[in-house]
């Protein structure tokens, strides 16, 4: 059952409070006094629990600990463990009034402990602090992709256009080999120039390595193949499956890669109308598959081009440990399958 005080999709400006307790009674108090400042989703089991954060992340869960089916500790431990789910708060509201029950929800990621019965006042408190310490650090991570995206569309645009301005000048003035002080002048500060733009460059890639630590493969991937999707015709979809596990850094980076290359080749050469890219975190694995609709090649006799693509996906997937597959035939589209062990 899911009750909500709100229409689903569009996120409006209060934030969202998923409650899961399997007695309405609970749901109803509950939803009486958070309703007016938070928006609120309620449900009564641990797995509709965690079908609604998949859904529409909330900012924070309020958590009954015994339920039937899924309990509230098995829910807190399942949202902990998924890179998607784990920076939002978990706070138990629970009946048992000893030190050991409390202490599991701690060591499950929960970050505080109400008991029942509780003061509205009280639990209004909890809740906004922990609602505000959400929201800053949801704020938070979002600030090195900012400046990185900041520094990229301003500083390295404007220093592109002093680069051209200072080229301009020396082809005016004439070849190196007759130069003049101001020649001289011109070429140092050229050369200052391209150091300054390597060093920005550098800087926007640390930026967005660190925003990269943070996020659920899909969303790497779709930031990895959004720039060069948004200049073509091609329909770019992006789906996952499965609860995400956290990857070690070179094999979401082979996997990011294998994406990257994979869709520039459906459009490069197979001219594909639509890209469709599924993470599948799947027993024993992770499969990512990237299938287009173009025109497709013959895998034995590859024709043209330098084939360094299709080799270095599989030397990248092989370096990780994992397996790279290619399918394709003439006329009828093109799937690549890259496999990691997990
Ligand atoms: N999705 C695809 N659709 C149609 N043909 C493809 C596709 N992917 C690869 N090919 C064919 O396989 C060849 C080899 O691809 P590969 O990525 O290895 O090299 P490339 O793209 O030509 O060069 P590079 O990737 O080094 O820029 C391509 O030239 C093309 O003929
Ligand atoms: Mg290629």
């Amino acid at each position: 059952m899911e009750v909500s005080n709100t229409p689903s999709g569009g996120r409006t400006a209060r934030p969202l409070i998923l409650v899961v307790d399997d007695s309405p009674s609970t749901i109803d108090t509950l939803t009486a006094f958070l309703g007016t400042d938070y928006r609120i989703v309620a449900v009564t089991d641990g797995a509709s629990a965690l079908a609604s954060v998949a859904a529409q992340p909330p900012d924070l869960v309020l958590l009954d600990v015994v339920m039937p089916g899924l309990d509230g500790i098995e829910v807190c431990h399942r949202l902990k463990a998924d890179a998607t789910t784990r920076a939002i708060p978990v706070i138990f509201i629970t009946a048992r009034d000893d030190e050991e029950s409390e202490l599991a929800a701690f060591e499950a990621g929960a970050v505080d402990v109400i008991r029942k019965p509780f003061s509205h006042l009280v639990v209004r408190r909890r809740v906004r602090t922990q609602v505000a310490l959400k929201l800053f650090r949801d704020h938070l991570v979002r600030v090195p992709v900012r400046l990185g995206m900041e520094l990229h569309d301003h500083q390295a645009q404007l220093m592109t256009g002093l680069l051209f301005q200072l080229d301009a000048a020396c082809h005016v003035l004439g070849p190196a080999s007759d130069a003049t002080p101001v020649r001289r002048y011109i070429d140092r500060a050229a050369e200052l120039a391209r150091q300054c733009m390597a060093q920005t460059r550098q800087t926007i890639r640390e930026l967005r390595e660190t925003a990269a630590d943070d996020e659920a493969l899909a969303e790497g991937i779709a930031r990895t193949l959004r720039p060069f999707a948004d200049n073509t015709e091609t329909v770019l979809r992006i789906r996952q499956r499965g609860l995400s596990v956290p990857l070690d850094g070179d094999a979401r980076h082979a996997l990011c890669r294998v994406a990257q290359e994979a869709a520039t080749n459906a459009v490069r050469h197979g001219r594909a109308t639509e890209i469709d890219v599924l993470v599948a975190f799947d027993e024993p694995g992770l499969r990512l598959v990237v299938r287009d609709d173009g025109c497709g090649f013959d895998t034995a006799r590859v024709a043209g081009g330098s084939g360094m693509g299709l080799s270095g996906m599989r030397e990248r997937m092989t370096a990780v440990g994992g397996r790279l597959q290619i399918q394709s035939q003439p006329g009828r589209g093109t799937c690549i399958t890259a496999e990691v062990p997990l």
